[in-house]
C-alpha cells in the first residue's frame, strides 16, 4: 500500500501518542515524510519531554506535542482544529487495575471515547480511527468491557455525523501486542537474566495471537486508506502456544504450572461467531461490517472482493490455521 499517498499534506492527531503504538505509528509517519503535521496528545509532559528527547525524529519540525485529558472535550475540540485524520490509541488497559479502578477506566475508556467522536464531529474530521482489543470480544474483565463500549460507540457514530459524509469512524481490532508492557515475553526475559531455570505458565494450553508493533501500525494505516465508516478490521496473524514460547526461551525446561489468573481467557478471541455473520475475508485482514451495510448497495458493492464466512466461523487463537514454530519463535527472538 501507498500510505505515503494516504497521508499526502494531512494533519494526523494520535491520542495517546506517546505509548507504544503512538510512538510507532508517528516515527513510522514521519519517516515517510509526506505527512504535513503530526500531533501527540496525552496527559504526561514528562512522557512527552521523554519522547522528544528519544530520539531525533521526535523532535521533527511537523511534529507538535499537545498536553491534554481525552476526558476533556473541551480541550479535544480546541486540539482537533483542522485536523484531517485522528488516531486515538489513549487508555488505561491494565487489566488488574481495570478491576480495582473501574470507575477510572470508565472514565478514560468510554466517556473519552464519546469526547473523541463528539470532537470529531464539531471539528469536521476528515477520518478516527479507533485501536480496540481481543478483550472487546465476549469481554471477562472491565478493561475488556469498556473496550467492547468503545468499539460500540465509534461504529455507531456515524449515525451522528448528519448530513455529511465525514467523518467516517472505524475500528482496528488486534491482540496483545508482543514484548508490551505487562506483556508475558518481557517478564519471562526478566526472569531469565536473572538467572531462573524454569518458567512460571497459567495453563500448558494457553494460546495466543502474535503480532508486532509494526504489523499494527501497517493495519491502521490500511484502515485509514480503506475505511467507509463503521467496520471494525481484524489482522489474519499466526497463533503461537505458551509453551512453544516457553521452550524457545529456555529449551529443555519444564515450566511451572500456577493456574489461569482472574479475568485471563485461555485462548484469545477476536471475531464471534456472531459477528462473523456479517464479516468479510480478505487476503490479509478480516472486515466486520455493521449489519446497516446491508442496506446500503453503495458501500456493500465496495466489499464485493470479500469472502463471506461458513456459519459458525470464529476467530481464535486456538482455531487459527497459521501457526508459529518453536523454531520461528527462537529465530524471530534471536533477531531480536
Ligand atoms: N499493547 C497491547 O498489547 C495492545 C493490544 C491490543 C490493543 N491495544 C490498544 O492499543 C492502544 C494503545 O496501546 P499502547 O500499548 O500504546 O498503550 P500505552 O503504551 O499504555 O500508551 C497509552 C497512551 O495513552 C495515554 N493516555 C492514557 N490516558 C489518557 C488520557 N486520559 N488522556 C490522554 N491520553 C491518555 C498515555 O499517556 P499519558 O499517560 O501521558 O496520558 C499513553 O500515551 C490502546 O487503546 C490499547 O487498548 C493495545
Amino acid at each position: 500500500m501507498d500510505s505515503n499517498q494516504v497521508f499526502k499534506s494531512k494533519v494526523v492527531l494520535i491520542t495517546g501518542g506517546t505509548g507504544s503504538f503512538g510512538k510507532t505509528f508517528a516515527r513510522r509517519l514521519l519517516q515517510e515524510d509526506q505527512v504535513q503535521k503530526v500531533i501527540i496528545f496525552s496527559r504526561d509532559e514528562l512522557k512527552q519531554w521523554e519522547m522528544k528527547d528519544s530520539e531525533e525524529i521526535f523532535n521533527h519540525p511537523k511534529i507538535r506535542y499537545f498536553l491534554g485529558d481525552v476526558r476533556d472535550k473541551e480541550r479535544l475540540i480546541r486540539s482537533f482544529s483542522e485536523v484531517d485524520y485522528v488516531v486515538h490509541a489513549a487508555a488505561l488497559k491494565q487489566v488488574p487495575a481495570a478491576e480495582y479502578n473501574p470507575t477510572e477506566f470508565i472514565k478514560t475508556n468510554v466517556q473519552g471515547a464519546i469526547n473523541v467522536i463528539d470532537a470529531a464531529i464539531a471539528q469536521g474530521v476528515e477520518k478516527v480511527v479507533a485501536l480496540s482489543s481481543d478483550k472487546a470480544v465476549n469481554p471477562v474483565n472491565l478493561y475488556g468491557a469498556t473496550k467492547l463500549c468503545s468499539d460500540k460507540l465509534f461504529v455507531a457514530a456515524e449515525s451522528y455525523v448528519g448530513h455529511r459524509s465525514y467523518p467516517t469512524f472505524s475500528v482496528v481490532r488486534y491482540g496483545n501486542v508482543v514484548g508490551s508492557r505487562g506483556s508475558v515475553l518481557p517478564y519471562w526475559k526478566k526472569l531469565i537474566k536473572n538467572g531462573a531455570k524454569t518458567l512460571p505458565l497459567t495453563d500448558p494450553r494457553m494460546t495466543r495471537f502474535w503480532i508486532t508493533l509494526d504489523e499494527s501500525v501497517d493495519l491502521v494505516f490500511k484502515a485509514l486508506e480503506l475505511s467507509q465508516g463503521s467496520e471494525i478490521f481484524v489482522p489474519k496473524i499466526p497463533s503461537i502456544k505458551l509453551t512453544d514460547l516457553a521452550e524457545a526461551l529456555l529449551p529443555g525446561s519444564t515450566p511451572e504450572i500456577i493456574g489461569i489468573r482472574p479475568g485471563e481467557k485461555l485462548h484469545e478471541l477476536m471475531i464471534s461467531s456472531d459477528d462473523a455473520r456479517h464479516t468479510l475475508e480478505f487476503d490479509d485482514h478480516f472486515l466486520i461490517y455493521p449489519e446497516k451495510y446491508s442496506q446500503d448497495s453503495k458501500k456493500l458493492s465496495r466489499l464485493s472482493s470479500g469472502k463471506a464466512l461458513e456459519e459458525g466461523f470464529s476467530y481464535t487463537s486456538e482455531n487459527n490455521p497459521e501457526w508459529l514454530s518453536t523454531e520461528e519463535l527462537k529465530s524471530y527472538l534471536g533477531a531480536k
